[in-house]
């Protein structure tokens, strides 16, 4: 059985539901804590390493180590947002194996099948080393939180610490080694326990000839079939510890049948993580599993562009390349440079190559080879260019496509948005052509000849809907203004930068918003996308802003095509945007700071053991379903208030917020609403550093949308 058990049975005793992981539970250790103190370490040495061979110093941050220590450590702070997340699932990944395979012995080390654990722990560790070679990161974790589970148990089922090992049995790691003379079928190993003290219960028969066993374990209410002579796990789920001998021998904490040995057997436990997590390193290079554990000191992302190519783009091509080699050139040599280049264009019928280069001068060339040709009739292939430049970029990268006309196989918008949920990809929509009629009458009659309007406003609203459920834009704007709107764009999906609120209304009617800003945001933005849209804009103060001038405050004001950008001074307070529009249109209020919070959607497990399994789908409409937040900034922060807001802007559903400690929130919903939307966390920051500590309201809300 499982270290985890204990934790759930614990908890349900002090009538507290949960999944915890702090960092100590009950003061025992835990398979999270276990696996989070063996990554944070094995992650800490490979950073040493590396500073050391570029000859800079490294200096450990104090213990116990954290994700956000670490990462500063790591002199990558901003990757904190993407290493937390990974800790957290191979950890989900680890409780798995309790909450979904209970009853399979060989993943416990149950049952005397030691060498079977070994098995299974040896081929996943190929796995893991495959996934990573194909940077599959994703797969590389998944299958690592579940054979961590079985390393781990090894030490609090087997009794290998109670032979007195100071150290891990690395063949259990190493295929078709030899770990050990097992116990056969008929060997007695345990005699029953003096009532509660199960110290002297392993035969010293077993002790002296350096025997392996591990305790039988079936749990209740079914009935034991143990071997005859054969140690139980033990404790109050197992149904062995009944029979004769009765008692058990596991660690799985201090009030275990063998917790006197719980510290040892949970630092073995560790040192043998450590020691797996070492072969995988070594098997993939110090880089590469800085990329398993999702930090980088660069962007980890890719940057996108997918091109409509089709002859009406002709002279808007020009306007493309100088467009996205400026946006290459801004961010080469800054944090947020990107790891990969990737271009998709898109023609009709034709869709693709998807090209990829890690060089951006090279990037720079496939982008300068464009050339715009054919493309008879009206609608474009642009669903299948993006389509395939989702399904080909890396989790978390940001996508531009550029295009004058509408997508011709809209029958694929379901699979694209499954693919922006799956990836976490943020897709900019730059439309030139809609604006470009008027705007270039107005403009100069004869600069251009007149061209005919390619796409209806309603053809847009695709693109409007694709961008919103990624947390992206569509703008329109004129090729002239390309360049100015995009630079906005790149700014605006800067990954440093949290959203406050965002709404996409497909129909334009008056409505009142309200969010409130805290101390620590820098550098708010309000960014609104639509023609003929109507502001008021009203500080905490009650000072009100209209059009789109500057007042108090507002600093700039800047319209470009239909984007409009609001810069603002930040006051703490409650602000309110009343906006008035009979058109569709998007806004969304973003600023800078490190309070954030992490999102996963939770199942509370149906088998023996009491917890809450990561939900790997989208959840359904009217079920259980539980979210889990984990705040970025647990020290200072709290959550209050937990919202689903339906996308359209038509109904929410408040949570029941529970507090399991460490910045982790579960929070309970009677029903999840059956149409897009979004999660807005509200809470108190207290921040100490200011003299008088005082409490602020915070708002954040989930940049994606869910369905
Ligand atoms: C930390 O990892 C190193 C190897 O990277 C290992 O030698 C050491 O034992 C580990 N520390 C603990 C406490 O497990
Ligand atoms: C928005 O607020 C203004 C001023 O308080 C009010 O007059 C107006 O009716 C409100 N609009 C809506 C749609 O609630
Ligand atoms: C605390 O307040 C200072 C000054 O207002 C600010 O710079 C800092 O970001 C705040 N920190 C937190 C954690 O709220
Ligand atoms: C949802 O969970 C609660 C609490 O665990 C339980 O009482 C209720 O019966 C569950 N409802 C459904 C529909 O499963």
């Amino acid at each position: 059985m499982l270290w985890l058990v204990w934790v759930y049975l614990l908890n349900l005793q002090s009538g507290a539901l949960g999944f915890g992981i702090n960092p100590f539970s009950g003061d025992s250790f835990n398979h999270q804590t276990i696996t989070e103190r063996a990554l944070l370490n094995v992650t800490a040495q490979v950073c040493r390493a590396l500073a050391l061979a570029e000859g800079k110093d490294f200096t450990f941050p104090a213990q116990p180590f954290t994700a956000k220590s670490i990462a500063n450590a790591c002199e990558a702070p901003k990757s904190y947002k993407f290493f937390l997340p990974n800790i957290l699932f191979i950890q989900s990944m680890n409780a798995a194996v309790d909450l979904r395979r209970l009853f399979e012995a060989r993943y416990h080390c149950d049952d005397e099948l030691l060498r079977e654990g070994q098995r299974l722990i040896t081929e996943g560790l190929s796995a893991v080393k495959a996934a990573n070679r194909k940077q599959s990161f994703l797969s590389a974790r998944l299958t690592l939180g579940g054979i961590l589970h079985t390393l781990q148990d090894f030490y609090s089922h087997s009794n290998w610490a109670e032979l007195r090992n100071k150290f891990p049995n690395i063949n259990m790691i190493r295929r078709n080694a030899n770990i050990g003379n097992i116990a056969d079928r008929t060997t007695a190993t345990c005699r029953s326990c003096n009532g509660d003290d199960c110290r002297n219960n392993i035969l010293e028969n077993v002790i002296s000839r350096n025997i392996l066993t591990s305790g039988y374990f079936v749990v209740r209410p079914m009935s034991s079939n143990k071997p005859k002579g054969k140690c139980s796990h033990g404790g109050f789920p197992d149904a062995t510890s009944s029979v004769e001998p009765k008692g058990g021998i596991n660690k799985d904490s201090y009030s275990s049948s063998h917790g006197y040995l719980h510290r040892e057997a949970a630092e073995l436990a560790i040192a043998a993580t450590s020691q797996i997590l070492e072969d995988i390193r070594g098997a993939s290079g110090d880089r590469e599993f800085l990329q398993l554990m999702g930090l980088s000191k660069g962007s980890s992302k890719a940057l996108c562009f997918v091109v409509d190519t089709t002859g009406s783009m002709g002279d808007d091509i020009a306007a493309v390349q100088t467009v996205t080699s400026n946006i290459i050139d801004s961010k080469v040599g800054t944090e947020d440079e990107p790891s990969l280049y990737i271009l998709v264009p898109f023609n009709d019928p034709d869709f693709g190559p998807l090209i990829k280069t890690t060089d951006a001068e090279v990037f720079k060339g496939h982008i300068n080879s464009l050339t715009a040709y054919e493309g008879g009739d009206l609608p474009e292939m642009s669903l299948s260019g993006l389509q395939l430049a989702l399904t080909g970029s890396p989790p978390n990268s940001e996508i531009f496509l550029f295009t004058d006309a509408p997508a011709k196989d809209k029958y694929l918008k379901n699979t694209v948005i499954a693919l922006i949920e799956q990836t976490k990809t943020v897709v900019n929509f730059m439309i030139t052509g809609i604006l470009s009629s008027r705007r270039r009458r107005q403009a100069n009659e004869n600069q251009q000849q007149q061209q005919t309007q390619r796409m209806a406003r309603s053809d847009s609203q695709l693109y409007r809907d694709l961008s919103q459920a990624s947390g992206g834009q569509a703008i329109e704007v004129s090729k002239n203004q390309l360049l100015q709107a995009t630079s906005i764009i790149t700014e605006s999906t800067s990954s440093s930068l949290v959203t406050l609120l965002q709404v996409n209304r497909n129909m334009g009617r008056p409505e009142n918003y309200t969010f409130s800003v805290d101390d620590t945001l820098t550098n708010l933005i309000i960014y609104i996308t639509g023609s003929s849209v109507d502001f008021t804009l009203v500080n905490p103060s009650g000072e009100l802003h209209n059009g789109a001038s500057t007042g108090p405050s507002i600093i700039t004001a800047e319209l470009v095509g239909n984007l409009l950008t609001l810069r603002l001074r930040a006051q703490v307070g409650l602000w309110e945007l009343r906006i008035i529009s009979t058109n569709p249109y998007t806004m969304k209020v973003v600023g800078q700071s490190p309070i954030d919070f992490i999102l996963r959607f939770m199942v509370q497990s149906q088998g023996p053991v009491d917890g809450y399994d990561l939900l790997e789908n989208r959840p359904t409409a009217g079920s259980n379903t539980s979210l889990e937040v984990t705040l970025l900034e647990a020290d200072s922060t709290t959550v209050t208030e937990v919202t689903l807001v339906e996308s359209s802007g038509s109904g929410q559903v408040n949570g029941l917020v529970e507090a399991q400690g460490g910045g982790q929130y579960l929070v309970h919903f009677d029903k999840i609403p059956s149409v897009e939307f979004v999660v807005l966390v509200k809470g108190q920051s207290t921040n100490s550093t200011t003299s008088r500590a005082s409490s602020v309201t915070f708002q954040r809300q989930s940049t994606t949308s869910l369905r």
